[in-house]
């Protein structure tokens, strides 16, 4: 979704540039035209010739002699970019930027684009902390092109603890696909997303679950928030990559799942039920270990609370509701009993027959069913399926 797709990076001097290679080598492997300016003391810390290997692009440098082509280049560049990305960002050009003072290439081009800016602030935490440099964060956050992203914590290469180390390449790459992929057609919504699966305690060493990644609801997540939507997101246990930046709400049980929901659906504009909730769950947990005894062990269990059907019963006028269906038999029958006992507006159904759809792979086989009739989507991934599901539900 990011292919063709022009993406400028803007490197300044902080010990994080290094980490800069792995976020063009993402880029590039997406199919994205990155080109890169570099501050002169950018390229103190690292070569401009290895920056131009991964991006298969020239690097402007202040150190390299100024040629008038490089000013009609600069130009080009702020022109044609789709996203301007200043990672790793210092302090000091973070200063300049929010100041209007554009004394090199970088600052230069960067005052001379329309396309949306990324910062990407790296430094030591006191650095960071600083009132004066915060001043500048915020005056740039004030613009609506500017898009300030936040740091992580933790110990940094001066031996300092504390905020302003610079987020993971694959975190800046995936901002950067959730601003240049989708129409924001959720801007202002709220979207609440369940996902993996649910764990009920047997005893203290043993539990019931199921195979439930939560590929599918991170899907739904990553591409509710890339449309612009407020996601929470309440996670069960899962396997997948979990996207980043997300707001998550985690629960173990179907009870626990029950009641985070019951927190949090009110304000909810759209939800998506992708976890897989356990319909039963133990009657009574062992306090200690189960021993094993001679001949066979049953456990009784009992029914848990069907969280879907309680919200397609007491949703807020205007929520729109998504349940998910797996079956092994009767996909479309089955599923589509759900539609109307659950009282919801949309079923999508996977059927988990083929080994291409259903737990853990990248890749499922949905049928959208609704009052409206039933949509068979072929085998896509399961983010396509995710956009596909989301737009279905917002059109209805
Ligand atoms: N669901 C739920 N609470 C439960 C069980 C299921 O909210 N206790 C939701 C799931 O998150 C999913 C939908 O209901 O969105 C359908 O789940 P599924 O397990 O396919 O169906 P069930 O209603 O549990 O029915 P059955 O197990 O008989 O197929």
């Amino acid at each position: 979704m990011l292919k063709g797709k022009n993406i400028v990076i803007g490197l300044t001097g902080s010990v994080a540039v290094y980490k800069i290679c792995e976020l063009i080598r993402l880029l590039v492997k997406a199919g994205c035209n990155v080109d890169t300016i570099m501050t002169e003391s950018a390229a103190k810390f690292i070569n401009p010739y290895l920056i131009e290997e991964l991006s298969q692009n020239k690097c402007i440098t202040d150190t390299f002699e100024r040629v008038a082509e490089f000013d009609v280049k600069h130009i080009s560049l702020a022109n044609k970019a789709d996203m301007f990305v200043v990672a790793p960002a210092t302090a000091n050009v973070v200063g300049k930027i929010a100041n209007g003072i554009a004394d090199d290439m970088l600052t230069t081009t960067i005052m001379a684009t329309k396309a949306p800016k990324m910062i990407a602030p790296a430094m030591n935490p006191n650095m960071y902390s600083n009132p004066i440099f915060q001043n500048n964060l915020k005056r740039l956050s004030e613009y609506e092109d500017y898009i300030i992203l936040p740091t992580g914590e933790g110990e940094m290469t001066c031996g300092d603890f504390g905020s302003g180390r610079m987020l993971e390449p694959k975190e800046i790459f995936a901002r950067i696909k959730r601003e240049l992929s989708y129409e924001k057609i959720l801007k202002g919504k709220r979207v609440l997303v369940t996902c993996g699966a649910t764990m009920e305690d047997i005893d203290p060493v043993r539990f019931i679950t199921n195979h439930s990644s939560g590929k599918m609801g991170f899907a739904i997540a990553e591409t509710a928030v890339s449309m612009g939507a407020e996601v929470t997101l309440i996670k069960g246990n899962t396997t997948a990559e979990m996207p980043y930046g997300l707001n998550v709400i985690n629960v173990k049980s179907a009870a626990d799942m029950f009641e985070a929901v019951k927190a949090n659906y009110k304000n909810a504009d759209y939800i998506f039920k992708a976890a897989a909730v356990a319909d039963y769950t133990p009657k009574e947990k062992a306090l200690n270990k189960i021993k094993k005894a001679d001949g066979n062990l049953s456990i009784e269990l009992k029914r848990t609370d069907d969280i879907l059907k309680f919200l397609g019963e007491n949703r807020k006028e205007g929520t729109k509701i998504c349940g998910f269906s797996m079956e092994t038999e009767d996909l479309i029958k089955n599923s589509s009993k759900k539609l109307t006992s659950k009282n919801v507006d949309m079923i999508a159904a996977n059927s988990i027959a083929n080994k291409d759809s259903g737990f853990g792979t990248d890749t499922n086989r949905i049928t959208i069913i609704t009052e409206n009739g039933n949509k068979e989507l072929p085998l896509m991934t399961k983010e396509e399926c995710a956009c596909e599901i989301i737009k279905t539900l917002t059109e209805m």
